[in-house]
């Protein structure tokens, strides 16, 4: 959602915010702003738009303060305009606040204050923070800022500054991600750790409930109750290289062509060979449960959900244990009765998706164990199960999520293998499976070889207004992805469909102006794939064929045809979803769209 950057040391603040805030774009992007104490005063500067809004804005001001907070926004309370970009102030203008988050109670504080003779001046939940601190400011910016964030019921990720405190800034967390780096000249705070990699890889990571004061050479933490903490510094395993574009035109490519790399990250260390049997120290803690667990509920959002779709059917093929996927958003609401050891898995890129979390604490009150396949090491989601797996990807910068997705497979069918081998997978077939796993990221490499030839399919149908996707059994989730990835990034109409729905009404949209995605490896379902794909040509719908290298039967029935290497079933989808990702990724080139940062969306979805 928003993006959070702070600095306070000898080095000029604002280069530092700026730079951190281009960082956090992807996680916001419609309006933003900047405070930086001087002597006595506060440059305070706030653009709609882009952080490049921002830049001209402040370009070639003389703004040579040392402490300083920025922010970008994507918008829940009030809309993208200046008054409603952050920083906030309390009407003194003495304190500025930065937030991340929602607060659910901000109405009744507001009216409380109005009353009190508070004069608002934004749309936003986040300004009554400002005036809360206000109100509890007696000379102490930290306990003015416990005791306001006491009242907020909510999420936050909050930074705030006083004008007449030099040198210190306070920062608090609650559901918002909130992560204070060590500098050599100077200390940090940010949203994530892209923000601020590039100078310091120590982190100390806030947990909810708590707040810090930071200056140039201290950072000290205590919870809402004022309780003093201490708390090590954890070593970042990200480079600044990491969030770097290294040539590439956009982070979203830069992403589908690290997908070998990926791969190869996922199983690092993690596979026994000999015995077809898949290593993955982090679920140690609950191994004892885990294997004897018969019931697994994948939650998830968007991409991370389709990867648990794909997730099920990869168990159901190699254990004895039965599967459901949840969407995290509508999860959260049911009436939940767990089989007992049932295990949720939560999937996440960020480890910070709201619905994702409010639905794995749901499932913990109704007696769940959880699981989480996370990205973002230490992040909210990571932090709140029981055990888990990282994907060890580096940072996903592009919104539209691509190597996380084929991560989030990789290491779910590693997790199949090895559930499976305690199970009824023989030795021989886990060790057939690792060593089709072990082909993948130069299978991969050889489907991004021929990006060429998908940017031309592309180009030959970017401007059609409604795509369909069609899939069966394995191929089914990734229809979904493909629709998906195309909707988010190009913003064409596309639908994503388990082929053997056509007949039930999809058939109709049919039409010449409507290519149809049609995957179809040979793999168990490839003849009823093909009886699909004569239905959609009989009815002279266009068809872009994916298919297994050498099916000439099928490349000639279709308009155009993407081939991928031959590989296992359960591990098509690793290989099926890569023509996807670049067909809309090239379908956004031509329609010029921001591939990075398309509209309306954001990284991390922290909000409900
Ligand atoms: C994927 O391309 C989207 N950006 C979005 O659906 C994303 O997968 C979803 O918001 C879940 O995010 P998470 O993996 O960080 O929980």
């Amino acid at each position: 959602m928003c993006g959070i950057v702070c600095y306070v040391g000898n080095s000029k603040a604002k280069p530092l915010l700026i730079e951190g805030l281009k960082r956090l774009e992807y996680r916001g992007y419609d309006s933003s702003g900047i405070a930086v104490q001087d002597t006595g005063r506060m440059d305070y500067y706030r653009a709609v738009g882009k952080i490049v809004e921002l830049e001209k804005r402040i370009n070639g001001l003389e703004i040579n303060g040392t402490t300083g907070i920025a922010h970008t926004r994507w918008a829940t309370h009030g809309e993208p305009t200046e008054k409603n970009a952050h920083p906030h102030r309390d009407m003194e203008e003495k304190i500025y606040v930065i937030h991340n988050g929602i607060i659910e109670n901000y109405q009744s504080i507001k009216k409380r204050l109005e009353k009190k003779g508070v004069i608002f001046r934004s749309d936003t939940d986040t300004e009554v923070i400002a005036h809360l601190v206000a109100e509890n400011f007696t000379g102490n910016l930290n306990e003015a800022v416990r005791k306001a964030m006491s009242q907020i019921e909510g999420t936050f990720g909050i930074a705030v500054l006083h004008k007449d405190i030099p040198g210190q800034i306070v920062v608090a967390r609650r559901g918002s991600p909130l992560i204070i780096g060590l500098g050599e000249d100077g200390n940090f705070a940010a949203s994530d750790v892209s923000a601020m990699v590039r100078h310091t890889k120590n982190v100390i990571h806030l947990n909810d409930n708590e707040l810090a004061t930071i200056t140039k050479d201290d950072v000290s933490i205590s919870t809402l109750q004022a309780t003093a903490i201490k708390r090590e510094a954890e070593r970042v395993e990200w480079s600044a290289e990491d969030v770097e574009l290294d040539g590439f035109p956009h982070y979203m490519l830069k992403e589908i062509f690290e997908q070998p790399e990926t791969i190869k990250n996922a199983m690092r260390g993690r596979l026994d060979k000999g015995e077809g049997v898949p290593r993955l120290g982090g679920i140690i803690p609950v191994w004892d449960k885990l294997k004897e667990c018969r019931h697994i509920v994948i939650i998830a959002c968007g991409t991370s959900y389709y990867s648990g779709c794909v997730g099920r059917y990869v168990f159901e093929k190699l254990t004895e244990i039965d599967v459901q996927v949840e969407l995290a958003s509508e999860f959260r609401y049911r009436k939940l009765n767990f089989p007992p050891n049932t295990f949720i898995i939560s999937m996440s890129q960020s480890g910070e998706t709201a619905d994702t979390l409010a639905a794995m604490r749901e499932a913990r009150r109704k007696g769940a164990h959880l699981l989480g396949i996370v990205n973002v090491v230490d992040s909210s989601i990571a932090r709140e199960t029981d055990a888990g797996i990282y994907n060890h990807a580096g940072p996903e910068i592009g919104v539209a999520s691509t190597k996380i997705f084929i991560s989030q497979l990789t290491i779910l069918t590693l997790l199949a293998i090895l559930l499976g081998r305690h199970q009824n997978l023989s030795l021989t077939e886990g060790v057939e499976a690792i060593r089709a796993m072990e082909a993948l990221p130069d299978q991969v490499q050889s489907i991004l070889s021929k990006a060429n030839h998908i940017e031309a399919i592309a180009a030959k149908y970017h401007d059609k207004s409604n795509w369909l996707f069609l899939g069966r059994k394995y191929q089914f989730p990734i229809a979904m992805e493909g629709a998906l990835k195309l909707k988010e990034i190009s913003y064409i109409h596309a639908e994503g469909y388990a082929a053997g729905e056509m007949k039930h009404g999809p058939i109709a949209l049919i039409n010449p102006q409507m290519p149809t995605v049609a995957i179809a490896p040979k793999d168990s379902l490839y003849d009823k794939m093909i009886s699909n794909i004569q239905e959609i040509k009989s009815r002279r719908g266009p068809i872009i064929g994916i298919g297994t290298e050498g099916d000439t039967a099928l490349k000639e029935m279709v308009d155009d045809f993407i081939e991928i290497p031959q590989t296992l079933d359960f591990l098509y989808p690793i290989l099926t979803v890569v023509p996807c990702q670049l067909l809309a990724y090239y379908c956004a080139l031509m329609l010029k769209r921001d591939i990075d940062r398309p509209r309306n969306l954001a990284k991390s979805v922290t909000v409900e």
